[in-house]
């Protein structure tokens, strides 16, 4: 960090916006420490999740800690009483069933769960669930969020992540999805939430390919959303479709928008989630966490179209620390002085409070700046020695075993982690795509082989 980073451009023409940034800038000045300290308290974050426990747990596992059984199977039974007797998880008990919590549900009963009677896992009903799904499929390869609800890339990641923990991850059900995520981005190269349906006057079928435009802004949410997607898609895509047919989302044009949202040293380094906005300690996932998955891409720091003219002169003000994508040591002086509330828990800035939503983000995101979560091509080897086919009437082998492999092969590349503030701090990796601890991950397809025998 520079010793004084200098202010942010002023075009002096004051408006709410730039009124803001300048407040948002003096008070993260502020938290800069006289002496460098940089310690993840990780106690009082733990206190703070063990009073929050029932909507914060999944940060526990990234802060090395666990529930006692007791609580776990409290977990796993309340989260049960959200099943739908249709398929899917509602908010509560008695409630609609909605893709942001059948998400947020199945991915916790993954950490909390277990196989067998009252374990959580098996009482999931994975055919109801598939129903659930494909009830909620658009013509153009989207899914509402929920019955009579809207279409939001939100949705089709939290459907994804489920039916690939689940196993239900078929062509039937994803057909067409992987255009309608390449149609969100948006000029800037970030996602949009959706896109903009497009309707023929004289036909029938009336549901046009083209043209499709995204449906407002590029947001670092619905862009980790969208390529998260992409990549869980890709199994879906490789052999399908070619030229210039086949759906391509514009890898550049992302990786600089991505560049463009961490803040400048007067921000320390955080991360916002849109163009002219403040910086917000969720981002550090959001927006810190997509650099990996466009480097599963195929997308390298010596990718060659980078335009390296812009932004020279700011160069003094960071320390070159290593190649990657983005400034690991700045967000991590973000997270731990800005994002971490003196009481316990993280935030988006000072002086906001602390709550469970920004809790897990910061972590995670603290997590993707220490830690480089690689494919393995030996670990793939590994994991494709153990597999077994066995078709059953859902999915196809090809498919599923292409998204074995691509669930399991990561691994986290020891070499080049980088803990700000020594080891004290380290957390645990998590998994670029799904944002369970590897360890969760394991697991779940573990019991998985179990169950189908696959
Ligand atoms: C803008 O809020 C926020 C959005 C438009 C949605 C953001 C989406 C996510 C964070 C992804 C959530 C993902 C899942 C899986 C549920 P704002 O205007 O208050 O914030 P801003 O000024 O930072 O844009
Ligand atoms: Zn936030």
């Amino acid at each position: 960090m520079a010793p004084n980073p200098r202010p942010g451009p002023d075009d002096s023409f004051p408006s709410p916006t730039s009124l803001v940034q300048a407040e948002t800038d003096a008070t993260l000045l502020k938290h800069i420490p006289d002496q460098p300290l940089a310690k993840l308290d990780r106690n009082a974050h733990v206190q703070f999740l063990a009073r929050n426990f029932v909507q914060g747990f999944p940060s526990f596992s990234l802060l090395q800690v666990g529930l006692d059984p007791g609580n776990n199977q409290r977990a796993i039974d309340t989260i049960l009483t959200w099943q739908h007797p249709d398929g899917g998880f509602g908010g509560g008990p008695g409630q609609s069933p909605h893709l942001l919590a059948t998400y947020a549900s199945v991915c916790s009963l993954s950490i909390a769960g277990r196989p067998g009677e009252n374990g959580g896992w098996d009482q999931i009903d994975r055919e109801k669930m598939y129903t659930f799904f494909l009830s909620l499929k658009q013509q153009d390869g989207s899914f509402l969020v929920a019955h009579h609800a809207e279409v939001d890339v939100r949705g089709i990641y939290c459907l994804l992540v489920t039916a690939t923990l689940l196993d239900i991850l078929t062509p039937e059900l994803v057909e067409g999805t992987a255009s309608f995520i390449a149609s969100c981005q948006t000029y800037e190269g970030g996602f949009a939430s959706a896109s903009q349906p497009y309707f023929s006057p004289y036909t029938s079928e009336s549901l046009l390919a083209s043209p499709r435009p995204p449906l407002g802004e590029a947001h670092g949410g619905y862009t980790f959303c969208s390529l998260a997607a992409w990549v869980m898609l890709q199994p879906f895509l490789d052999d399908s479709l070619v030229g210039t047919t086949r759906p391509q989302i514009n890898t550049n044009s992302l990786l600089r928008w991505l560049v463009h949202m961490q803040g400048s040293p007067t921000e320390l380094g955080g991360f916002r989630g849109r163009t002219n906005k403040l910086v917000d300690g969720c981002y550090s996932w959001w927006v810190g966490g997509a650099f990996t998955l466009l480097e599963v891409l195929g997308v390298s720091v010596a990718t060659p179209d980078i335009d390296q003219s812009h932004g020279q002169g700011d160069e003094q003000d960071w320390n070159d620390v290593d190649d990657s994508f983005f400034n690991r040591e700045a967000l991590q002086e973000y997270i731990l002085y800005a994002g971490q509330h003196p009481a316990g828990g993280l935030r988006d800035k000072p002086p906001k409070n602390a709550d469970a939503y920004h809790t897990m983000y910061c972590l995670s995101g603290l997590s993707s700046a220490q830690h480089r979560v690689v494919p393995s091509p030996e670990r793939r080897g590994q994991i494709l020695s153990a597999w077994q086919r066995k078709d059953d009437d859902l999915l196809p082998g090809r498919f599923r075993k292409r998204t074995f492999l691509d669930s399991l092969s990561w691994t986290e590349d020891g070499t080049t982690a980088k803990i700000f503030g020594g080891d004290v701090n380290r957390v645990n990796a998590t998994h670029p795509v799904f944002n369970l601890t590897i360890r969760y991950i394991v697991i779940t397809t573990k019991r998985r082989k179990q169950e189908n025998d696959v």
